[in-house]
């Protein structure tokens, strides 16, 4: 509810110091006898918005405040076909966020270390990053450990050859343009997600289905409903939970949902 009424209160700040900045460099430009360029309006509305808001809401929207009136001014001298590319382009790298509802966003570099210490303590030879994005992670890892192999499955078609251009020279990483619920896993002895919540019940389904008997499930920040991790790492603002034993452990969630 506080986060609803901070959003109503920076909008309608914003909305306040934009009317303001406007009567007030209407009322410039006819005592100067010059029109007052849209920038410094847009400017003017910017720092007045920050000041208002400085005290009232949390930090992050100053920010917001100072550029809004200026992104807003500068949406406005665009030519339309830049808000097209900026949907195609929104559309290439976000488009797991329409068909699966998974967005991305990126593993830090505190994850990538918690994966290197379960990798060792694990002797995890095969890996796989279901939704490797733009293959970071698994770059990394495969540049950590060259004598293991790294997969990533990606089917944002920028993050896609982000990826595969990240791992150019790594002989040890492959990045496939695949849907990964349509591939098998049981050539991987560890699966990597960072997904959402609604995916992790099937993801533990097909881990118990299609892995070794000594696989491992990480998921970063999502549970799998029902089932107790073995072990959970802090890994920057994220948990990195592990899954291990993954055959002969149901839940009732598992049960019911079959
Ligand atoms: C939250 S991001 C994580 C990116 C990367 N694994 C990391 O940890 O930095 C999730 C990624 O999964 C991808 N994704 C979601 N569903 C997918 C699917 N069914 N097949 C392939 N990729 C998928 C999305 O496009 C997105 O890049």
């Amino acid at each position: 509810m506080r986060r609803y009424l901070s959003l109503f209160a920076g909008f309608l700040i914003l909305a306040v110091a934009m009317v303001a900045a406007l009567m007030l460099s209407g009322q410039m430009s006819q005592w100067s006898g010059h029109a007052i360029p849209g920038w410094v309006t847009a400017a003017l509305a910017g720092v007045m918005g920050m000041l208002a808001g400085w005290a009232i809401l949390p930090t992050w929207w100053r920010g917001v405040l100072l550029v809004a009136p200026l992104v807003i001014w500068g949406g406005s001298q665009l030519h339309p076909g830049w808000f097209l590319a900026a949907a195609v382009v929104l559309i290439l790298l976000q488009y797991n966020a329409i068909r699966h509802r998974v967005p991305l966003y990126r593993s830090g570099r505190e994850v990538i270390d918690a994966l290197a210490r379960r990798l060792e303590e694990d002797e995890v030879t095969r890996f796989v990053d279901i939704g490797c994005g733009d293959g970071h992670v698994v770059a990394a890892l495969a540049r950590r450990f060259p004598d293991r192999r790294f997969t990533g499955f990606e089917t944002a078609p920028l993050l896609y050859l982000i990826a595969r251009w990240r791992c150019r020279h790594l002989e040890n990483c492959r990045i496939y343009f695949r849907d990964f619920w349509n591939v098998p896993w049981r050539d991987f002895d560890a699966v990597y997600a960072f997904l959402s919540p609604e995916p992790m019940l099937r993801v533990w389904r097909k881990v118990q289905r299609e892995l070794p008997e000594w696989g491992k499930l990480y998921s970063l920040s999502f549970e799998v409903p029902g089932i107790e991790p073995d072990a959970l790492d802090g890994a920057g603002q994220f948990d990195l939970l592990s899954y291990r034993n993954l055959a002969g452990r149901s839940t009732a969630v598992n049960d019911r949902a079959g």
